[in-house]
């Protein structure tokens, strides 16, 4: 099929890159000539596995790049909306790009087009661009506006495309759900994984994939209650981890015992510093303020946020109460992208952290394996980035764990220790065991569990070893 995708971020550039693997002819459009000519001319402008080798695959072949949409609308059948649907002030989504999208699409349609909504809009958009479109003379037979949220996660927007839990499809014509059917086929019927050049599958998929047909606002309530779910997971997980520390209990066995409840299930029940990204900071607010304009006040997510945003400064404090003072201390920080396997820095709370230690006169030498060209562009001064997890701790007073990157959980933790000046380990990431660590020599603060310290005594608040939790 021909299907155009509008919108070349990360969103539509793997979706693009994903449905011509899948078989059918693509154009990705976007209207930011330099991403264009870059992507014409074979670069890969994110951090993303099997990207590359699916780009260079289909580039110049199935897949083609074009900053003309009225052109891909006249030659596609179905169009996929991607583009950006950035926060407001007052958090809720700005939808300005897809209304002009939708303005330019119906000045094309020149046969039935299908438009589908991808990027995460809040329920009603639909009706919106329907109207828009009619508004703006289309025959109403014409066209079907959809919604197929993506569940992509970044690092893995690859294979999460290629191996779903679910498809959704939100449709209110048969026509429209009938072409979105053909579309996904070769994954619900299976005949894409038998295929030799199928990108291998990952661990905890199934195949073939659900396919979940609904109504147009159900699929775009599906999409904003699944980010808001998720989010709330990380912050109830969060504060647990925060009364973990409170009686000196451990949340990586409290995870286990509620995570081995199937009902609940282990997954996103990692504690941290808080939940960054493009998605669920703007998804649970614009989420929040969808639920208001239609009269219900959603609280939940309001707590939701304050816990993330409490997350951080929890943090800090745990950074002060192991160092005393933070002005003029060296800190290694190891990670700034939002989460590991990503280049992404947005709403990072690495990147928050970094700011907060250097405002309060601390001095920073980070390391992350895809993030710091972002990072510098944000972070400008105070900082020096390096170019090993080594070199990060190299003289420092302590090491930051910020991102949970999977190199940065097989440190060289001798090594480490002979880099620092003083021997301290803060994990936002709970990426290591506590009493290892202190069996290695080093006194290692997390999340959720017992400050440790290197003879075995519970470590110390504000440096006094006198088996107050930290
Ligand atoms: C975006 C949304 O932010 C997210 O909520 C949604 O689920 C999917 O789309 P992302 O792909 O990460 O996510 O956004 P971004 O990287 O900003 O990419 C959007 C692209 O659309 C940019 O390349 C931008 O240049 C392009 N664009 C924007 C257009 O082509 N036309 C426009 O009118 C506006
Ligand atoms: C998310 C959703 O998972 C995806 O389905 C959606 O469509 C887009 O938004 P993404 O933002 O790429 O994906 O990252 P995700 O893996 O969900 O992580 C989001 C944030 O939560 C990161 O900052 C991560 O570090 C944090 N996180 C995640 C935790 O703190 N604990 C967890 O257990 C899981």
């Amino acid at each position: 099929m021909r299907i155009a995708v509008v919108g070349s971020g990360y969103v539509g550039l793997v979706a693009g890159v994903c449905f011509a693997d899948v078989g059918h002819d693509v154009i990705v459009l976007d209207n930011d000539e330099g991403k264009l000519a870059a992507l014409q001319n074979g670069e890969v402008p994110i951090h993303e596995n099997f990207l590359p080798e699916l780009l260079n695959r289909h580039r110049g072949r199935r897949l083609t790049f074009s900053g003309d949409l009225q052109e891909a609308v006249r030659l596609s059948s179905v169009i996929f909306v991607a583009v950006g649907t950035p926060p407001t002030e007052s958090g809720e989504a700005d939808l300005s790009y897809v209304e002009s999208v939708a303005r330019e699409i119906s000045g094309a349609v020149n046969g039935y087009k299908l438009i589908v909504e991808k990027s995460t809009v809040p329920v009603y958009t639909s009706e919106w661009v329907r109207k828009i479109i009619l508004r703006n003379g289309t025959n109403p037979e014409m066209f079907d506006v959809a919604s197929n949220p993506e569940f992509l996660r970044e690092g893995t927007a690859v294979t999460d495309f290629l191996f779903p839990d679910r498809i959704v499809i939100g449709c209110d014509s048969e026509r429209a759900a009938q072409l979105l059917r053909e579309i996904y086929m070769p994954l619900t019927d299976g005949s894409y994984y038998r295929r030799p050049a199928a990108i291998p599958q990952p661990d905890r998929t199934t195949i073939p994939p659900a396919i979940t047909v609904t109504s147009t606002k159900s699929a775009e309530l599906i999409k904003h209650a699944s980010n808001a779910f998720l989010a709330m997971k990380i912050s109830f997980i969060n504060a647990v981890a925060t009364i973990c520390e409170l009686v000196g209990a451990n949340v990586d066995q409290v995870v286990h015992g509620i995570g081995t409840d199937t009902r609940i299930g282990p997954r996103f029940l990692n504690p941290g510093i808080g939940y960054g990204g493009s998605c669920f900071p703007k998804d649970v607010m614009a989420f929040r303020a969808v639920a208001r304009e239609c009269g219900y006040e959603f609280r939940l997510l309001d707590e939701v946020v304050r816990i993330n945003e409490e997350q951080r400064q929890r943090f800090l404090r745990k950074v002060r109460s192991a160092l005393w003072t933070l002005r003029g201390k060296k800190l290694g920080v190891l990670g700034l992208a939002f989460k590991g396997g990503t280049d992404d820095i947005r709403e990072s709370p690495a990147i928050f952290l970094v700011q907060a230690l250097l405002q309060e006169g601390c001095g920073v030498a980070a390391y992350d394996p895809a993030a710091m060209q972002r990072a510098r562009e944000i972070v400008t001064s105070g900082i020096k980035f390096v170019s090993s997890a080594y070199e990060a701790a190299r003289d420092a007073d302590a090491l930051l764990i910020l991102t949970e990157w999977e190199e940065f959980s097989h440190l060289d933790l001798n090594r480490i220790r002979q880099e620092l000046r003083y021997p301290i380990v803060i994990d936002g990431r709970n990426l290591y065991d506590p009493e290892a660590m202190a069996a290695q020599g080093f006194t290692y603060y997390s999340v959720g569990r017992a400050a440790c310290h290197p003879d075995g005594a519970p470590a110390l608040k504000n440096g006094l070893r006198n088996g107050n939790k930290a």
